[in-house]
């Protein structure tokens, strides 16, 4: 299981609110207790701030305000000794504005820089319909009236990978870290890159969010030619031991998804069809079914996700309050079930909701570039609260303010309080992970997916046992079932007995078959 770590969020060390490397490394071996594998960090790298780390000045530095690569280094090196593995967050379609190479092209339009990004000359209208990820048209201006491509906020203007350079450039970068011993990279917008070679309009018009580009934006997202980036990539990690690539992969369909782990490309790619299902069986059934079946198709480990830095949490998502963390606590022992690696956000093992953040401490540009008509991600990147007392001990006594308010009520959803609660959250998630490491049924066994009405069944089959999770999404109780025994329930309201289970609406259990 890949733990993803939001590093501003996750522990402040030295009191400035901002969490850093070196409060990360001290709270390791909670990530061990946990039974985590590997971590996942957002960006560490000198950023210009404007989206969370994703536009990045310099690919072989550490930001001071999460300290140094010696810091990283040490965390690498403690991480290993737990058993855990680091994955870094590598961002190549785009860089920041702020950028050496962006800053040279603005001074000089003739320069090598230049021809680094896609640049347009002067006139009226921008050189396509492209759209912004994050709202509003994906063409700015220069200071001296020329356009430049960005496909996110105009503080990342987007790389022009048909320049060698930059795919040199970025093979460095790599090398670099991985001398360091990190364990690999999860790949930013792996499915960007490149762009049609004429840059031409899309088809129709069309408003763009994260997740899930089908033929609409046919011109920007998933050329050919990115492929060829991904065997470069995979051939330096094959160097490296023990070392993998994962991609962001935003596309609707998952057999284009599933391309992009092919064997000679990246060991796995993210799929987004489980975080973005409704609370229904049809729904989570198909988004399973679908990726097995594509995953399978090219031998590659299908990977689950049901949050991220970029997705309402959860619980908020599932209907919030009591019903979407009964849902989430479901999802869970879905989740861990499944075949392949799943990857959970930090704050989901405690049940975090989705926090309202004011406007004025929101930073995130989708709200601003929206006019503050989405919300934007502000809200499932709130400092993880570890201590039941005021400030939840993200940072050390005396500390300046966190970069995000937490919630006063977040004292209740503290790792302290919920490590000595045998029905928390954080409890029900330890538990699966132990089960999950235990037993191959779990986590790596043979699975098909069934649904009966409201009810979703994951058959596991493993070397040595056969798992089932039953999953109840409706609004009864149900009848399972149960000649073998309960694992593990996602509520403490399950009765099993004469051989069945009565399982109430919203909850999950995992059982044997004998
Ligand atoms: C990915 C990241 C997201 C970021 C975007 C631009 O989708 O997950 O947080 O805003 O790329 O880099
Ligand atoms: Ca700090």
């Amino acid at each position: 299981m890949v733990y993803q770590v939001y590093l501003r969020s996750f522990a402040d060390s030295n009191g400035d609110g901002i969490g850093d490397l070196a409060g990360l490394r001290s709270r390791l071996p909670y990530l061990a207790w946990l039974g985590v594998d590997a971590l996942w960090i957002n960006p560490h790298y000198p950023s210009g701030g404007a989206d969370g780390g994703y536009d990045v000045v310099d690919y072989r530095a550490v930001d001071p305000e999460y300290g140094d690569v010696a810091d990283l280094e040490a965390l690498v090196d403690d991480a290993r000794r737990l058993g855990l593995r680091v994955v870094l967050d590598v961002v190549p379609n785009h860089t920041s504005d702020r950028h050496p190479w962006f800053q040279a092209a603005l001074a000089d339009p003739d320069s090598s820089a230049a021809a680094r990004y896609h640049f347009a000359p002067p006139s009226d209208e921008p050189p396509n319909n492209w759209q912004s990820l994050f709202g509003g048209p994906a063409w700015s201006r220069t200071p001296d009236g020329r356009w430049y491509l960005h496909l996110f906020a105009p503080e990342q203007p987007d790389l022009n990978w048909r320049e060698p350079s930059v795919a040199a450039d970025f093979e460095e970068t790599l090398r670099f870290w991985l001398d360091r011993g990190v364990s690999g990279f999860r790949v930013d917008v792996a499915y960007g890159l490149f762009k049609d070679a004429g840059l031409r309009d899309n088809p129709g018009s069309y408003a763009p969010t994260l997740f899930g580009h089908g033929p609409e934006q046919a011109m920007t997202w998933n050329q050919p030619e990115v492929h060829e980036v991904w065997r470069r990539w995979r051939a330096i990690c094959d160097g490296y031991p023990d070392t993998m690539l994962v991609g962001e992969v935003c596309l609707a369909d998952l057999e284009q998804v599933a391309r992009y782990s092919r064997p000679d490309e990246m060991h796995q790619s993210l799929s987004f069809r489980l975080l973005k299902s409704p609370w229904a069986t049809e729904s989570f059934a198909e988004a399973v079914q679908s990726a097995l079946d594509a995953f399978g198709r090219v031998g590659a480990p299908a990977s689950w996700v049901l949050g991220n830095h970029d997705k309402e949490r959860q619980v908020t998502r599932f209907g919030g309050g009591t019903v979407g963390t009964a849902r989430a606590r479901a999802a869970a022992l879905l989740m861990l079930a499944l075949p392949g690696s799943a990857y959970l956000y930090a704050g989901d093992e405690l049940g975090l909701p989705q926090a309202a953040v004011p406007d004025e401490a929101k930073r995130d540009p989708i709200f601003f570039r929206s006019g503050g008509t989405r919300a934007g991600r502000d809200g499932c990147r709130i400092p993880m609260p570890w201590n039941a007392s005021a400030g939840v001990g993200f940072s050390p006594e005396g500390a300046a303010e966190p970069w995000l308010p937490i919630p006063a009520e977040w004292e209740q959803y503290a790792v302290s309080r919920q490590t000595r609660d045998g029905g928390s959250m954080l409890t029900l998630y330890r538990r699966a992970l132990a089960l999950r490491a235990a037993l191959p049924a779990l986590g790596s066994g043979d699975a098909t997916v069934g649904t009966r009405g409201d009810v979703l069944t994951v058959r596991s089959v493993g070397e040595t046992e056969t798992v089932r999770c039953v999953v109840n999404m409706g609004a009864g109780t149900v009848l399972v079932p149960c000649p073998g025994s309960v694992l593990l329930a996602s509520t403490a309201r399950v009765h099993h007995s004469a051989g069945s289970i009565a399982l109430p609406p919203d909850t999950a259990v995992w059982v044997t078959e004998d």
